[in-house]
């Protein structure tokens, strides 16, 4: 019997090990996703918005494969609208994913194929199941670092040009100091 080191492991706010990728989005990257367009051109566009290290084990598109991500979500607002990640269908559109909670607080916007819009909140060791059809994005309502956990297929694939194109059919905006989801 053979007793191996682990392949993967937590360093700080990292994964580490062989295949790990490590992508960071500034606000200026965000371009295009909030609604109060003068809010975001006064801010400076290299804020770091948020950084996702991922574990991809296998090939892109191999069926049955899974990968593993954390995101690390800054917090922040552009005018009352919660920093928030691009967001995305899977480009394999029936593709289901976990996101879980880890540390900080938010909010888990959903969004079926019919632009029916939802949210779940997001906090340390809650566990959300992302159902295939399902447009999924994450926005830091708290006032720390907000991080999660996500685990999908790697035949899932990211489809960013729907939501870019026509975003989401509601907003988690900041109303008396509380996150509301307000339709657009
Ligand atoms: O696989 C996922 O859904 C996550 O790892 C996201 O890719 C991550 O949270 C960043 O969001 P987005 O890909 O929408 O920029
Ligand atoms: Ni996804």
């Amino acid at each position: 019997m053979e007793i191996v080191f682990p392949r993967l492991f937590f360093a700080g706010n990292r994964l580490l090990g062989e295949r790990v990728e490590n992508v960071s989005r500034t606000l200026g990257d965000l371009r295009g996703i909030f609604a109060d367009v003068d809010a975001f051109s006064r801010m400076p566009q290299n804020i770091l918005a948020y950084e996702v290290s991922s574990f991809l084990p296998e090939q892109e598109g191999t069926p049955g494969g899974l990968y593993f991500g954390i995101t690390y979500l800054h917090p922040g607002k552009v005018g009352n609208e919660y920093f928030m990640t691009k967001g995305h269908f899977h480009a394999n559109i029936d593709r289901a994913e976990f996101y879980w909670g880890l540390e900080g607080e938010g909010m888990l916007i959903l969004m079926d194929q019919l632009r029916r819009v939802w949210a779940e909140r997001v906090f340390p060791g809650s566990l959300h199941y992302i159902p295939g059809g399902v447009a999924h994005r994450m926005a830091n309502t708290g006032n720390t670092l907000f991080s999660f956990a996500a685990c999908w297929p790697s035949d899932a694939g990211h489809n960013y040009r729907e939501i870019a194109d026509h975003g989401f059919a509601a907003r988690l905006l900041e109303v008396d100091g509380k996150p509301q989801l307000i339709g657009v």
